[in-house]
C-alpha cells in the first residue's frame, strides 16, 4: 500500500515534469530540424579554389607553380579524393582536370600569383593592414605574417566560412599569426565599415583590400558600397585588388568561350550563382565613380605571359579568356 501511495505521489509529481520534458524536447527537435533545413552552407567555390591551389602548389616547374604552399595542409585530402578523384600527385590530378576541361584551375594559379605580387609590393611600401574580403580558405595571412610582423591582417567572410576556416587552420597549422582578426560579414546586408570597426581596423593606416573571387557573387549595390567605403575611409595610398567577369559571362551570353556557360551553370547548381559583372573596357570609369583610380587591369594575355608560361617558354594549361583582375587606389584628395 505504502508503495502504491508513493507511486501515485511520484506519478503526480513526475506527470507535469515529463510533459515539460516532452514539450521542450519537441521544441528542440523542431528547432534542430528548422536549423538543419536552413543551415548555412559552406562555399563550394571556396573549397574548389583551395583544392586547385593545393594541387597546383605541387607543380614541379617553379615558373607555373602556385605559391600557396599551405593549401595542401588545410585542404581535406580525403574529401578531395573521394569527390573529385584528385590527390596531391600533380600529374594525375592535372590529367583529370584537363580531361574534365576545368580551365579555372589555371586561372586560379595566375590569380594567386598576381594578387601575391600586388600584396608583396604593397607590403614593401607602407601598408600596415591587409583586409582579405570573402577570404574563404585564403592562406596569405599565414604565409606572410612572419616576414611582416607589424602588419595586421583581417579575414572577412560569411559567418559559416569564418567558423570553418578558424577550425581548419587551428587544427592543421602549427603556428598561427597573432596579428590576425576574423570578422563575419554578409556583404549584401552589412556595411564593411561597421564590421571592421569592431575588430580594430584603423582608418589612419595604409591598407590593402584583397577581394579574390568574390564580387561576381554579390549584389551590385554591395560591391559599389564596399568600394565606396574603401574610397572614403581608407587612408591615402590604400588600394583594393579584385577580379571580375564581364556582364555577358554573368548573363550567359558570352560566346567567345563555351567554358564560360559551363562554369556559370556549375556555380549556379551549387547555390552560388553569378550575379555581378563589369565591362572590362569601362572598369576604369566604374572605379572612378566609386572614388578610386585604376592602377592596373589585367586580362588573359597578360596572365599567360606573366604567370602561366613554363620554364621552356611555353604557355602552361588553358587560362580562360574572360577573367579580369584590377587594382585601384584611393585618391589622395577625398
Ligand atoms: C569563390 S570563393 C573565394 C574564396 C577565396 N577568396 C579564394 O579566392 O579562394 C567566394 C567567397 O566569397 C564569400 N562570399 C560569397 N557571398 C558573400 C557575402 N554575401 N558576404 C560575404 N562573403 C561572401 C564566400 O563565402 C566565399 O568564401
Amino acid at each position: 500500500m505504502g508503495t502504491g501511495i508513493n507511486c501515485s505521489n511520484s506519478e503526480n509529481k513526475l506527470g507535469p515534469k515529463w510533459i515539460a520534458i516532452a514539450v521542450v524536447s519537441a521544441i528542440l527537435m523542431f528547432a534542430f530540424l528548422a536549423w538543419a533545413v536552413n543551415a548555412p552552407k559552406k562555399s563550394i567555390t571556396a573549397a574548389f579554389n583551395m583544392c586547385f591551389r593545393a594541387i597546383a602548389a605541387q607543380d614541379p616547374d617553379p615558373r607555373t607553380r602556385n605559391p600557396d604552399y599551405l593549401a595542401a595542409r588545410i585542404v581535406n585530402l580525403d574529401l578531395m579524393q573521394q569527390y573529385m578523384g584528385w590527390t596531391l600527385d600533380f600529374e594525375s590530378s592535372v590529367n583529370s582536370i584537363n580531361h574534365d576541361k576545368l580551365w579555372i584551375f589555371y586561372y586560379v594559379t595566375a590569380r594567386t600569383k598576381h594578387m601575391d605580387s600586388v600584396l608583396l609590393k604593397e607590403l614593401k611600401s607602407d601598408v600596415k593592414q591587409v583586409v582579405i574580403m570573402g577570404a574563404g580558405y585564403d592562406t596569405r595571412a599565414y604565409r606572410f605574417y612572419k616576414d611582416f610582423p607589424k602588419v595586421r591582417f583581417f579575414e572577412v567572410d560569411l559567418p559559416v566560412m569564418v567558423a570553418d576556416k578558424k577550425s581548419r587552420v587551428k587544427s592543421n597549422l602549427s603556428e598561427l599569426p597573432n596579428n590576425l582578426a576574423y570578422a563575419p560579414i554578409d556583404f549584401n546586408t552589412q556595411e564593411l565599415g561597421q564590421v571592421l570597426a569592431r575588430v580594430g581596423y584603423r582608418k589612419d593606416q595604409q591598407t590593402l583590400f584583397i577581394w579574390e573571387g568574390v564580387v561576381m557573387y554579390l549584389d551590385a549595390a554591395a560591391v559599389e558600397s564596399t568600394l565606396r567605403f574603401i574610397a572614403q575611409n581608407a587612408s591615402a595610398g590604400s588600394s583594393v585588388v579584385f577580379d571580375y567577369l564581364p556582364p555577358s559571362v554573368v548573363e550567359g551570353t558570352y560566346t567567345r568561350d563555351p567554358y564560360a556557360i559551363r562554369m556559370a551553370d556549375f556555380v549556379k547548381s551549387q547555390g552560388e550563382p553569378l550575379t555581378f559583372g563589369i565591362d572590362p573596357d569601362k572598369s576604369g570609369a566604374f572605379l572612378n565613380k566609386q572614388g578610386l583610380k585604376q592602377v592596373s587591369n589585367i586580362g588573359h594575355d597578360d596572365m599567360v605571359k606573366r604567370y602561366m608560361t613554363d620554364s621552356n617558354g611555353k604557355p602552361f594549361g588553358t587560362v580562360p579568356n574572360f577573367f579580369w583582375i584590377t587594382h585601384a587606389r584611393v585618391l589622395n584628395d577625398k
